[in-house]
């Protein structure tokens, strides 16, 4: 089950995030720590909320819009919560000529979301991803640490199905 946060373990990641960003200030050139900042960011907060683009603007004394733009550049970075099951097909070449793009409709039929969607009990998060460096597995299907190898859409529903058990029977 996804538990709420208590308010305490968020005010312990603000701290968290206030102290690493004092640790890797650089005063002269605020930009570049802000790659690491934004990671760390999104480790303890699972995306990255905009309260905390806002703090990192006022604390790295770079502009918002800046911030926003390094955010949405790289894929890696999510402005929204991802779900508790992170799906990533890997759309690569050696994948995508031996179907993931097949396996990712059969995933958005599945879940009635798209590519960078979440669904709504926050279970599942849909992501496209470029050569994730399995090719000999293709098509490669990653769920959250989990690798599906030589993956078919028949399957999609058997591997979705595994992990919607797991939150209805009790773990021991
Ligand atoms: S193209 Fe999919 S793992 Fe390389």
């Amino acid at each position: 089950m996804i538990t709420p946060q208590s308010c305490q373990d968020i005010r312990s990641r603000w701290e968290e995030l206030d102290s690493f960003i004092e640790e890797t200030r650089d005063h002269e050139h605020p930009q570049g720590s802000l790659i690491g900042v934004l990671h760390k960011t999104q480790e303890l907060f699972g995306y990255l909320p905009q309260p905390a683009l806002n703090h990192i603007a006022q604390s790295l004394k770079i502009p918002t819009a800046e911030i926003y733009g390094v955010a949405t550049f790289y894929s890696y970075f999510s402005l929204v919560p991802k779900g508790k099951y992170c799906i990533s097909v890997c759309l690569g070449t050696a994948c995508y000529v031996r179907g993931s793009a097949t396996i990712l409709q059969t995933l958005q039929e599945e879940l009635g979301i798209s590519a960078k969607q979440t669904t709504e009990d926050g279970l599942f998060t849909l992501q496209e991803a470029r050569c994730v460096g399995a090719c000999g597995l293709a098509p490669v299907m990653i769920v959250n640490n989990d690798v599906y190898a030589q993956m078919n859409p028949n399957r999609v529903s058997e591997v979705i199905h595994k992990y919607r058990a797991q939150e209805v029977e009790p773990t021991s």
